[in-house]
């Protein structure tokens, strides 16, 4: 098989770089190695920015997104029994789109096979080669037979555990590393929210996020020890638990339900540099990861392969400018989504190990926070996204 570029991992950036890529007319192939089902089975974030809310809809996949994504123009903030609203469309004149990343990911496979652009489900032993010269080429088994892909160019989009990264040379990266001393134990559960927006609570049992799916669907984190093993929260322990770490009104509309999925992840904030070797680049978490808590993954991984795309588009237009600075201007715009969602993370959760002077400072920041309007426009801006480029 031969294609212009091989696009290994079928996650949101795979899939997006592959629709974007077809509506500039290039040829593309994905190469996954679980099913399409695993992948849809997979529960993440659900917060969409502007910027990839546009670059879906100038992927063509769209349509739902606008039809059944919830459009939310502030974000909360509970700590030391406040409740405090940032309004976000107010700071910024932006808002965000409550849409799971499981429905993109859908959206983008339907899409992908109503233009019958090939994608390799369960592709065993997925490997890389020759991205060092002009003919890199992609190896995997399927079918218990060895398979081979011609390429101009290879976009890694297979997330932190991919094969990509892991196939550069150890001198010519650089890998950045904070691991966080707590996971997030999710449950996605069929009960209306608790508030028609976001909940993200500082307490002194730890962290709390009430977020939604729909308006019948609910998704609730608790920040947990990375000790804590998911068969041993009952669905009961979780709802007493989250309840003690919701403010009151809150937890008064509190409906429980059974766990439609419960799973533990844990946190991490990782950027590799650079993200370009060659004819090799790497997009999404296969190149950074940020914690969940400025719910910045997806928009990240639709930020990358939005500038790759282009880049790409202008190789194939004759001009190389663009693929030379995509690792540099992915990067600029990648290393201040680290930088606010490793500040929201230490501000939201709760460090023992830090002490009382640590909790003090952070119940000073969130008070100067709620206090100072050009802090609370700082944060929004943040949130809602910064342009791509
Ligand atoms: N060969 C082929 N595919 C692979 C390989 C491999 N060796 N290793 C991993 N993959 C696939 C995974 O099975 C997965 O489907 O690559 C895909 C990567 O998808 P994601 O992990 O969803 O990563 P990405 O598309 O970058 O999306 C980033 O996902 O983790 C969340 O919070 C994150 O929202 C962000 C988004
Ligand atoms: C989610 O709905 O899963 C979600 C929302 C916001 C976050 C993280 C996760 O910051």
């Amino acid at each position: 098989m031969r294609t212009q570029v091989a696009i290994i991992g079928a996650g949101p950036a795979g899939l997006l770089l592959g629709a974007l890529l077809h509506r500039s007319g290039i040829d593309n192939v994905v190469v996954e190695q679980r099913s399409a089902d695993y992948v849809l089975g997979r529960i993440r974030a659900g917060v969409l920015e502007q910027v990839a809310v546009d670059l879906l809809d100038e992927a063509g996949v769209g349509a739902r997104l606008h039809a059944e994504g919830l459009p939310h123009d502030g974000v909360n903030l509970s700590f030391g029994g406040q409740r405090h609203r940032i309004d976000l469309h107010a700071l910024t004149g932006k808002r965000v789109v409550v849409y799971g990343q499981t429905e993109v990911t859908r959206d983008l496979m339907d899409h992908r096979r109503s233009l019958g652009r090939p994608t390799v489900y369960e592709a065993d032993q997925v490997a890389v080669h020759g991205f060092d010269g002009d003919k890199p080429w992609v190896t995997f088994v399927k079918d218990a037979q060895v398979q081979r892909i011609d390429a101009d160019f290879i976009a890694g989009c297979d997330g932190f555990h991919g094969v990509c990264r892991a196939s550069v040379p150890a001198g010519a990266i650089t890998e950045h590393e904070k691991v966080y001393p707590f996971g997030w134990l999710g449950l996605l559960a069929d009960v209306p929210p608790v508030n028609h927006e976001l909940i993200y609570g500082h307490t002194e049992r730890g962290f709390m996020l009430a977020s939604m799916r729909s308006a019948t669907r609910s998704r609730f984190y608790l920040q947990c020890p990375l000790t804590d093993r998911v068969e041993d929260w009952s669905d009961d322990a979780f709802y007493d638990e989250f309840a003690r770490r919701l403010p009151p009104d809150a937890a008064a509309r509190l409906v429980r339900g059974p766990a439609l999925e419960k799973s533990i992840a844990p946190l991490r904030s990782f950027v590799a540099e650079p993200l370009r070797f060659g004819r090799l680049f790497l997009a999404g978490d296969a190149g950074h990861i940020v914690p969940p808590t400025g719910a910045k993954g997806l928009n990240l991984a639709a930020s990358d392969v939005g500038l790759l795309s282009r880049a790409l588009a202008e190789f194939y237009g004759g001009s190389p400018a663009g693929i030379d600075t995509y690792s540099q201007r992915a990067l600029a715009r990648i290393w201040k989504a680290e930088r606010f969602s490793w500040w929201f993370t230490q501000l939201m959760h709760r460090f023992p190990e830090n002490g009382s002077f640590g909790e003090r400072m952070q119940q000073a920041e969130l008070a100067y926070l709620v206090q100072s309007e050009s802090a609370q426009q700082a944060m929004a801006e943040n949130y809602v996204g910064l342009p791509l480029a």
